[in-house]
């Protein structure tokens, strides 16, 4: 049978649906090479792995879900989410920031998600309108195309490092920002950006505070210049607890407020929380839309939009982490107790980055700037020629849109120099 024409039953919006399997293909190969008996390193997944390969635990977070009662497990969550809860969800976003910013002015409001992806989905079905584009940096999240485009939202790209140099922000291209910045205003009647910072996935890019400003500052300029324009900053906090400044967002707001900057009335910052990694919880689809405005009353409406809007897709978010995480991080000993095993799993991944970053220094592997998170990125235009050639050495990596993503938080610290080997070969054919 033809399998495409023989399934009528499809809508035309499903046909177009196709598999996003890559790093799924590619890790497949790994196993393979590995069930064969090859020396084969895995730097293909995307969670967090020990040195032994095997799924790496917060084991503070596990002790606690397994002492909560039957009935958080099986009962419903309020519909926007625990109360308690939706408090963790502005901290976590926020940290020690938090209390300074709500004195400066800022309200905050949460809603519960299944995961961050629930929280992604929340902004790309409420912050624009169909047909109009989302910007993004053209280094991003794959699945970040799929969320957008199920909204009938297009896409709009920036470099994400600048293409000549530039001294006061080598890591963000303000020019490129703020011309695409200006276009999209010009066009239509919302612009939103999507920023995943700190820690971004594919490459392990963190903005410095200068950089974060300056983006900041163009975004606030628009939304003044353009005021019949809903402006949404949107940054996406999938990694930041692994980050070496996690609430770099929430000071940099702060800066801007205390320096007199005035947040216009058509601007909202939110963030897209995920518990998914911090604390080692992927399945259990956890996450929050964090949003900050200086008027109580819109976050009020905005919370009406965002309950309606998840009880028509998902009805509630899962219900046991957020009774549990709500709990363990209401006392400090709680509280700590998580951060010194985030700690111990931020080592990891701190020993691995450095390890590579050195090895590629001294191998001359000209390798992306990585900084915080999960990942590492190798700029190419041939990637899966890259990626093949790699495999040839039994050094699986994933190839994407523009480069290869090297997940370092699946490679062993032992491993880390055979991955630096494999490219440095690649490199210099
Ligand atoms: C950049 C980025 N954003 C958001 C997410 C969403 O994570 P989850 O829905 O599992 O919480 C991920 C997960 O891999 C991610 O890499």
């Amino acid at each position: 049978m033809d399998v495409e024409n023989g399934m009528q039953f499809l809508s035309h919006d499903a046909m177009g649906k196709t598999g996003n399997d890559v790093i799924f293909s590619w890790f497949a190969r790994y196993q393979n090479a590995a069930a064969a008996g090859a020396d084969a390193v895995n730097g293909t997944v995307g969670a967090l792995l020990e040195d032994e390969g095997t799924l790496a635990i917060n084991t503070v977070v596990d002790a606690a879900l397994r002492e909560a009662p039957p009935v958080e497990f099986a009962a419903y969550a309020p519909l926007r989410g625990l109360p308690s809860f939706l408090d963790l969800a502005q901290t976590l976003a926020l940290g020690e920031t938090r209390s300074p910013l709500l004195e400066l002015g800022v309200c905050a409001t949460a809603t519960a998600t299944p995961g961050g992806s629930g929280a992604l989905y929340l902004a790309a079905k409420n912050f624009v309108n169909e047909g109009e584009s989302v910007l993004l940096r053209d280094r991003h999240w794959g699945p970040y195309a799929g969320f957008l485009a199920g909204c009938g939202l297009e896409t709009s790209t920036y470099p994400l490092l600048p293409e000549t140099e530039d001294e006061a922000h080598p890591h963000f291209d303000a020019k490129a920002f703020s011309v695409a910045l200006e276009k999209l205003a010009s066009q239509q009647k919302n612009v939103m950006t999507w920023l995943n910072d700190p820690a971004h996935n594919p490459t392990g890019l963190s903005l410095p505070a200068e950089s974060r400003y300056e983006l900041l500052n163009l975004f606030m300029e628009s939304a003044a210049k353009n005021e019949h324009v809903g402006h949404t900053l949107l940054l996406d906090a999938a990694y930041h607890l692994y980050a070496d400044e996690p609430h770099g967002w929430a000071e940099t707001i702060h800066e801007a407020l205390e320096r007199g900057l005035p947040w216009p009335e058509n601007l909202l910052i939110t963030f897209a929380v995920s518990l998914s990694k911090s604390h080692t919880i992927y399945g259990l689809r956890t996450g929050a839309l964090v949003s900050l405005h200086p008027d109580e009353a819109v976050l009020e409406r905005l919370d009406d939009v965002m309950g309606v809007t998840g009880r028509q897709t998902w009805s509630a978010a899962p219900r046991i982490a957020q009774f549990v995480l709500s709990g363990l991080h209401s006392t400090a000993e709680g509280g700590q107790a998580w951060s010194h095993e985030c700690e111990r799993l931020t080592h990891l991944l701190t020993e691995r980055r450095e390890a590579f970053i050195s090895a590629c220094q001294r191998l001359d592997v000209p390798v992306n700037p990585s900084h915080d998170g999960f990942f590492a990125w190798y700029e190419c235009d041939n990637p899966t020629e890259v990626a093949e050639a790699c495999a040839d050495q039994h050094v699986y990596l994933v190839p994407l849109k523009g480069g290869i993503r090297i997940g370092l938080c699946a490679i062993p610290l032992a491993k880390i120099e055979q991955v630096a080997q494999a490219l440095s070969r690649v490199s210099q054919e």
